[in-house]
């Protein structure tokens, strides 16, 4: 049986990525669209020949769904999320879940209450070069990790009334909205949590009062150190986009890998090493490589969302590992 979406918030990811991504997979329907400006509304509507709605519960009333995929402004997530479970919805909510980890906590929740499931937008675990270097790390491959470094970012200048260079809406900058993805994608690779941040922080070129610089360091449970640097103020075209990550027995590097496409590379080195070398010759070991397998990581991200639908008990892993995200964020907010 199909699985029924309408979504909330049409006109920005939903219509660049998240809306073909549900498409591209027949058993998937899309049955209405909303968005509070009437003009995006009517023209994703028309786009994907659906009905259209202003209102959220006026749709909700007016046509059935199964689910439905929340891509509104970091402020409206919570509002959007219990609406649609008073209408017996299940939700995938755009990430970060909301603002800060007393918002997201609730969210989580109530869905448990209610027993409907609760997924968060965090695709790029779904990018095939990440899901093998967790299973490289799984299998012991590059050893004991013992390090990670990510780099992200991207353009993102003073516009006006843009709701993501308001704290309040946004519920911060480069942290919330690209560190957040870092920070879960390092836990999903490593297959552990970050038990603590620290950070700086700055509004370093732009004048929003969010930031546009961020480089946070972490720890991991098992002992993992971690780095990740975001950015607001670097060239969409400057942006490596990069995963490092060493262990006691190698590597894996990916480069151009943190974004909305399944492309980048991966190389992956093999290279046990007994004694001290005093040479510290690097020259032997010839890294292994491989390619993104440019699939739609939206369409699996929807696919991995509807099996949990199909399972008997609802699977919050993905939602509690949002939380705790959020909580994360809240340190490095509350400490500078
Ligand atoms: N996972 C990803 O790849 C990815 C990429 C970009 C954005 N996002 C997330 O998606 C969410 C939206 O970001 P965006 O870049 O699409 O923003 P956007 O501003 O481009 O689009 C948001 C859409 O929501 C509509 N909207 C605003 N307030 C609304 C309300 N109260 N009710 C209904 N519709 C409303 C707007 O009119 C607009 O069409 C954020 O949580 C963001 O972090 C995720």
């Amino acid at each position: 049986m199909s699985t029924k979406w309408c979504v909330i918030g049409a006109a920005g990811i939903a219509d660049r990525r998240t809306i073909p991504g549900i498409l591209a997979d027949p058993d998937n329907e899309l049955v209405a669209v909303m968005d509070k400006v009437p003009a995006a509304a009517k023209s994703i509507g028309e786009k994907y020949d659906v009905p259209y709605f202003t209102d959220a519960e006026e749709m909700f009333r007016a046509v059935p769904a199964d689910a439905v995929y929340i891509a509104t402004p970091v402020f409206c997530h919570k509002e959007q999320a219990m609406l649609a479970l008073r209408y017996g919805k299940h939700v995938l909510v755009e990430k970060p879940i909301a603002r800060n980890e007393a918002e997201s906590a609730e969210i989580l929740d109530a869905f448990r209450r209610a027993g409907k499931q609760l997924g968060v937008g965090y695709m790029m675990k779904y990018h095939n070069l990440h899901q093998k270097a967790r299973n490289f790390i799984k299998a012991g491959k590059i050893g004991q990790p013992n390090n990670i470094r990510l780099q992200f970012s991207c353009w993102y200048p003073d516009i006006e009334g843009a709701w993501r260079q308001k704290k309040a809406l946004s519920g911060g900058g480069a942290l919330m909205d690209l560190g957040v993805h870092c920070m879960e994608l390092a836990e999903f690779v490593l297959d552990e949590e970050i038990v603590d941040v620290k950070a700086f922080y700055s509004t370093h070129t732009f004048s929003y009062e969010v930031e546009d610089s961020a480089v946070v360091i972490f720890k991991t449970k098992s002992g993992v150190l971690g780095h990740m640097d975001v950015n607001f103020n670097i060239p969409d075209d400057a942006s490596v986009s990069k995963m490092e990550i060493y262990g006691t027995k190698g590597a894996i590097v990916c480069t151009g890998t943190l974004g909305q496409d399944e492309c980048g590379t991966m190389s992956y080195l093999f290279a046990p090493q007994g004694d001290y070398e005093a040479m510290q010759n690097r020259v032997s070991a010839k890294p292994k490589k491989y390619r993104g397998a440019g699939k739609n990581i939206y369409t699996k991200q929807v696919a991995a969302f509807k099996k949990l639908l199909a399972a008997k008990k609802p699977n919050y892993k993905m939602a509690k590992r949002a939380v705790h995200i959020q909580a994360l964020t809240d340190k490095i907010y509350q400490e500078q």
